[in-house]
């Protein structure tokens, strides 16, 4: 892969974290987006600004799909998806747990992953067939081979519908087997790489978008973990109901939340 894409994912992710941290020590500018529980923020719009901005410098023909804006559609075979900031609730609140995920996918195909958490400087970087990275150390997934043993992350999608009772359900579940715990820490894609660095074992989320996982799980695979949708098959772009794990619980993960 070109030296390139790597260098200007991580400026890019860098140069966003700085505007995360701006505004985070700052006045968020916080309004609603599509109801009182989904928000945005200042943040959220100039770091999309700021990244866009540098891959279409480097690589105007470039493809990109981004969370708060619209960008035209072009020939080319490379997409960028990019979340400029996951974690908006929490930073909104004031809890320091955010990031910005960026990702190139070459001909459907993810290539490269960088998420940077401007707050811990922890850059989580993976390419492709090279292993996946914090700060310019290799990291693995858990080995933890059971339940008992497995600290489990979740996310909670803005709907308080089906899904959210069935993951209610699932979280019930989870404990009566026995985890050790199970955290919500409000960023899906800080979650993935939680799960690629053997922070926790596993994460489910129903309805999760694009620009959520898709740096996360290049990070989650090449550190050794899986991740599929709910029902075990492979997570294709438009997939949206996300189990990621070490591996060797992953069939558990799903035994409980396919029945829900
Ligand atoms: C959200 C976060 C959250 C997850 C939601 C996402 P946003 O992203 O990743 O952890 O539970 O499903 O939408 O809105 O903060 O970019
Ligand atoms: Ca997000
Ligand atoms: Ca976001």
């Amino acid at each position: 892969m070109s030296l390139d894409f790597k260098q200007i994912a991580i400026k890019a992710a860098k140069q966003a974290g700085e505007i995360h941290k701006k505004y985070f020590e700052g006045d968020t500018q916080t309004k609603e987006k599509s109801s009182s529980f989904d928000l945005i923020t200042i943040a959220d719009t100039e770091a999309e600004k700021k990244v866009v901005e540098l891959i279409k410098n480097n690589f105007p023909e470039h493809n990109i799909l981004a969370e708060e804006g619209r960008y035209e559609k072009t020939d080319s075979n490379y997409c960028w998806v990019i979340d400029p900031l996951d974690g908006t609730n929490n930073f909104s609140f004031g809890i320091p747990m955010f990031c910005v995920s960026i990702a190139l996918v070459k001909d459907n195909q993810l290539i490269l992953g960088v998420v940077y958490d401007v707050m811990r400087d922890e850059l989580f970087l993976a390419e492709r067939g090279k292993g996946a990275y914090l700060n310019n150390k290799k990291i693995k997934v858990s080995d933890a081979d059971s339940f008992d043993k497995s600290l489990l992350i979740t996310g909670f999608y803005y709907d308080r519908g089906k899904d959210m009772i069935g993951n209610l359900e699932a979280i019930k579940v989870f404990f009566q087997k026995r985890v050790v715990g199970i955290r919500r820490l409000g960023a899906a894609a800080l979650d993935l790489c939680y799960i690629a660095s053997g922070r926790a074992t596993g994460f489910w989320e129903f309805k999760l978008s694009p620009w959520d996982f898709a740096a996360g799980k290049l990070l989650v695979e090449e550190a050794g973990g899986k991740i599929t949708r709910k029902d075990g098959q492979e997570v294709k772009i438009e997939s949206s109901y996300i189990v990621a794990s070490n591996g060797k619980i992953h069939q558990r993960i799903i035994d409980v939340i396919s029945n829900l």
